[in-house]
């Protein structure tokens, strides 16, 4: 009985200092477990009893509920502590003000794009698409630009091992949608070109708008009026123009249009390097091998086809001077759009 008491003390000592779970539970086997200190001492109470009287082994059977009550106490306290850790760790201030969402908002190719397509789908044209992914007849053949034709030298083509290539303009649409819908016909056509050459203002992807009107006594009057409206009203302001005679292998005749600089109402400026003028478009009457590639009697019809480039009006209308800032997506450059409205 005497040595009981600093036994038990030493139990309760190391129960004290166990932090874990685990070292709870060897402590546990030590004084308790089956082969434990306390379980060996009253494995023969029997005797004991007979021999000493109930004292001794009333005094284990406290010792071992003491140590048993020290043990689910000493548990709980570690289970409490890891639980406050883990609140503690996942700690959420709800008293924090918000981070906020930024509103998103459209690239400028894509702000010009949609105020493209408004301006004329408002003049009574359809927004026509096509692939990226053309072939020989779409992209040069039908167009009046056969093997070995020189015009094939202006377009840096990229080209798929079965002959297949990405489109070098956007005027294989105007194949596409003369084919599949005859005239009468005004379709316009937005869309992402390839050429194989990169620089400062040459990337190897670009925006092109594509527009073919075809019917009846269409003229190149007609035209005339349609670019000039739809210039005056893309950017919002009157503009002179000018056409200047061009060649294209798919319009005859051909012209190249001008628009009075934008920045400088003419007068000259870096932007137009100082001619007052800005080139933005190639236009022409459909040359007749074009329609009849597309089924189209040339006797019958005439049509007018006009081909700019987006990046370029996207940059005039909404600022930037660089092509490369338009493909890189740098957010310091794009987040200056993100309130505009096409
Ligand atoms: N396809 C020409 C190019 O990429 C642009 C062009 C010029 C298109 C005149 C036309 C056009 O429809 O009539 O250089």
């Amino acid at each position: 009985m005497s040595e009981l008491t600093p036994l038990t003390g030493e139990a309760l000592a190391e129960i004290a200092a166990c932090a874990d779970l685990a070292a709870l539970d060897a402590v546990r086997v030590r004084w308790l477990g089956k082969k434990g200190r306390i379980t060996e001492q009253l494995k023969h109470s029997g005797k004991r009893v007979a021999s000493e009287g109930t004292e001794t082994v009333v005094a284990l059977q406290a010792a071992r509920q003491a140590i048993e009550g020290a043990l689910a106490e000493r548990r709980a306290a570690i289970g409490a502590a890891a639980l406050a850790r883990e609140i503690e760790a996942g700690r959420l201030d709800v008293t924090l003000p918000g981070r906020g969402e930024e509103p998103g908002g459209l690239h400028p190719v894509t702000l010009a794009r949609l105020r493209i397509e408004t301006l004329f789908r408002r003049a009574g044209f359809d927004v026509a698409s096509g692939p990226e992914i053309e072939d020989d007849f779409h992209n040069f053949g039908a167009l009046n630009i056969p093997a070995n034709h020189p015009a094939r030298a202006m377009h840096d083509t990229f080209y798929f091992a079965d002959g297949r290539l990405l489109r070098t303009h956007t005027s294989p649409v105007q194949i596409r949608a003369l084919r599949e819908r005859g005239a009468p016909l005004a379709v316009i056509a937005p869309g992402r070109v390839y050429r194989c050459d990169s620089d400062i203002t040459h990337s190897p992807m670009f925006h092109q708008l594509e527009g073919l009107a075809v019917g009846e006594g269409v003229s190149f009057a007609n035209m005339k009026a349609v670019l000039h409206g739809f210039m005056e009203a893309f950017f919002e302001r009157d503009l002179a123009m000018r056409l200047r005679p061009s060649y294209f292998p798919f319009t005859e005749p051909s012209a190249e249009v001008d628009m009075s600089c934008v920045f400088c109402q003419g007068q000259g400026c870096r932007v137009c390097k100082h001619s007052g003028w800005l080139e933005l478009a190639g236009c022409g009457m459909v040359h007749p091998h074009v329609l009849e590639a597309c089924g189209v009697d040339p006797e019958r019809y005439t049509g007018y086809a006009f081909g700019a480039g987006i990046d370029r009006l996207a940059m005039l209308r909404y600022g930037g001077n660089d092509l490369r800032l338009f493909f890189e997506n740098d957010q310091r450059f794009l987040r200056q759009f993100r309130a505009f409205r096409a």
